[in-house]
């Protein structure tokens, strides 16, 4: 059994495709032990409610600093028995000394093919306004392990996705979640899953 745990800030379709993807058994021999928000006002808390998670609000906001907050975090998860971090939709950048404690155990699912439109202020929206705004035909999404750079880690999955001719920012960022987000992300939980299995 792989335990992991969900860091989200936002509606969570990303967490909903990883939660039906271990209830329609997809996704096998994986545990979402949490789901933390840095934003009590997560609609991505009520999915994991609904579901019978833990969830819990844990911000930057209400420690001294970032390291200490990084250090709470890695605390909350080690006694949970957390061995994988999906960051799926949260918008806050770790601490070094967080990376460094789960080093090689934090994925992370961006909107684009990277190595374009990602790094510092890619983003949301941002990401596929600034795709539309290149003119690029193709563009998709990625998982990666995260290291202490921005959407610089080792890349574990991509999809495509056609751009089309009226794309606004809002339709396209949908076809990309739709197409390839909800796809890969549990694809990429599956396959670390695998490969523990294998070990
Ligand atoms: C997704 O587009 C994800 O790639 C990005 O943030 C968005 C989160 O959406 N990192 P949701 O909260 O999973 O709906």
């Amino acid at each position: 059994m792989l335990n992991i745990a969900v860091l989200v800030s936002g509606g969570g379709t990303n967490l909903q495709a990883i939660i039906d993807s271990v209830e329609n058994q997809t996704l096998k021999d994986v545990t979402i032990k949490c789901v933390i928000s840095n934003k009590s006002d997560a609609y991505a808390l009520e999915r994991a409610r609904k579901h019978g998670i833990a969830s819990s609000c844990i911000s930057p906001k209400d420690y001294g600093s970032k390291e200490e907050y990084g250090k709470y975090l890695a605390e909350y998860l080690k006694e949970q028995g957390v061995e994988l971090v999906v960051l799926a939709g949260f918008l806050v950048v770790l601490p070094p000394e967080f990376i460094r404690e789960f080093s090689g155990r934090i994925i992370n699912i961006h909107p684009s093919l990277i190595p374009s439109f990602c790094g510092d202020g890619f983003y949301g929206l941002k990401v596929h306004e600034a795709a539309l705004a290149r003119g690029v035909k193709v563009t998709g999404a990625t998982v990666h392990y995260v290291d202490e750079g921005t959407d610089t880690g080792p890349i574990i999955l991509q999809k495509a996705v056609e751009v089309e001719e009226g794309d606004t920012p809002e339709i396209l960022q949908k076809r990309v979640m739709e197409q390839a987000e909800w796809v890969i992300l549990p694809k990429a939980i599956e396959m670390i899953a695998e490969d523990r299995r294998k070990i």
